[in-house]
């Protein structure tokens, strides 16, 4: 039967709905046979039933709109850098220890001045109101209820002095812009909102090939309006951000403008890592923004061995891109990570449960890495060696 022009797209968008929902498909592993025996049980119905993270992504895919989901999805290109984030972890195999008295493991930690409850940071991402109504300040309630760290984006439909009052310790990320007037506005309501540090996101001197982002925004742009953006509120002019001439002389420029701690979000290379430490950047996120930027097909796990190498200890190294077991975590702390951060993973709880879905994503993952660390008889986060790992294969 001929479709018409008009049911088209609805067939299409239908279709994709069903391929997204396939039980199998995000399945972890371990649970694809029970998946396979009974798909009507496999989507959790409260947060606390979640297993791991991938189910928390499977709900969230059953109630998002697909643009939403597509927002939070979408990678440069063909996939292949995402991809690479996570195939990483499988490069490495984690070398546990025996008779080690594992009862009390401490998942404590001191970063850039902040105490951590556990060494997982929430990474920032804007617009996440778009993903579920309390957006940001859900995120921040449930980062707080966890004692762990939220990065707040720029793009936030919340102001940074709102995320503040609903979080625990709050750094905000700061993306360049042409206009200097506006970085400058955003710096001072981070330092008024009581942010420790200052992330200034380096990888965005251009937006990233996201084809499925754009062509969802395309699709559903017409019916949807954009949602406001709360640091832009006051400033007169368009909310412009990404500036491609940026260059190393930022460093200078903030430091001008506030006395905050700065770190700079992005950095994948040593070469660049040495410039940092000479400009006195006092820490760095080794991070391909999850791969939605350039299509490098490096993974940021490859990518910290010799950035850690070029800080040599002076400022401490953090990483994002994939995290998604506990394991996966220890592997960082093991390649020398100070701490690492989350994306999608928390969103995924976010669109399936608001709050409390971010909540137990934090859990899981908390869960996972005190049950490795206490395999791998390693009882603090100081004791997580290179040692603990060897190349897998
Ligand atoms: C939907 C979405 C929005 C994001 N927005 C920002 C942002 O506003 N600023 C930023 O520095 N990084 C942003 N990122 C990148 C994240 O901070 C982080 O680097 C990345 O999500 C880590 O990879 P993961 O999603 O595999 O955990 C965003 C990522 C996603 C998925």
């Amino acid at each position: 039967m001929m479709m018409s022009d008009d049911a088209r797209p609805v067939a299409r968008r239908e279709l994709l709905r069903f391929v997204l929902q396939s039980p199998l498909l995000w399945t972890a592993a371990a649970l694809a046979p029970a998946v396979e025996a009974r798909p009507e049980l496999a989507v959790p119905t409260g947060a606390a039933e979640a297993l791991d993270v991938f189910q928390m992504e499977r709900v969230a895919q059953q109630k998002l709109a697909l643009p939403v989901l597509h927002y939070i999805a979408s990678a440069a290109d063909d996939g292949k850098t995402l991809q690479a984030n996570r195939d990483a972890f499988d490069a490495w195999a984690i070398r546990v220890r025996r008779l080690v008295d594992v009862s009390r493991i401490g998942l404590g930690t001191r970063v850039l001045g902040e105490t951590l409850e556990c060494p997982v940071i929430l990474a920032p991402v804007g617009n996440q109101q778009s993903i579920h109504p309390d957006g940001e300040l859900a995120t921040a309630r449930a980062a707080r209820a966890a004692g762990q760290l939220m990065i707040a984006s720029t793009v936030t439909n919340h102001s940074v002095g709102a995320i503040a009052r609903a979080s625990g310790p709050l750094w905000f990320q700061l993306y360049a812009s042409p206009d200097h007037g506006l970085m400058e506005k955003l710096i001072h309501d981070a330092e008024a909102a009581g942010c420790g540090v200052l992330v200034l996101t380096v990888d965005s001197n251009t937006r990233g090939n996201r084809e499925g982002e754009a062509w969802w925004a395309r699709v559903a742009g017409s019916r949807t309006a954009p949602l406001p953006l709360g640091n832009f509120t006051g400033h007169s002019g368009p909310p412009r951000v990404g500036d491609a001439a940026l260059t190393w002389d930022v460093i200078d420029w903030i430091r001008a403008r506030t006395p905050l701690k700065l770190a700079l979000k992005g950095i994948v290379t040593r070469e660049d890592a040495a410039l940092a430490v000479a400009r006195g950047v006092d820490g760095l996120i080794v991070s391909n923004h999850g791969g939605r930027q350039e299509e490098s097909l490096r993974s940021t796990l490859a990518s910290l061995p010799e950035v850690v190498e070029a800080a040599a200890g002076r400022i401490p190294v953090l990483v994002d891109g994939g995290f998604r077991r506990g394991t996966d975590v220890f592997k960082a702390l093991a390649l020398g990570a100070s701490a690492i951060c989350i994306g999608r993973p928390y969103l995924w709880g976010l669109g399936a449960f608001g709050e409390d879905g971010v909540a137990r994503v934090l859990t899981i993952l908390r869960e996972e890495l005190k049950r490795i660390m206490q395999f791998a008889g390693t009882t603090s986060l100081a004791a997580i060696k290179r040692s603990s790992l060897e190349k897998a294969g």
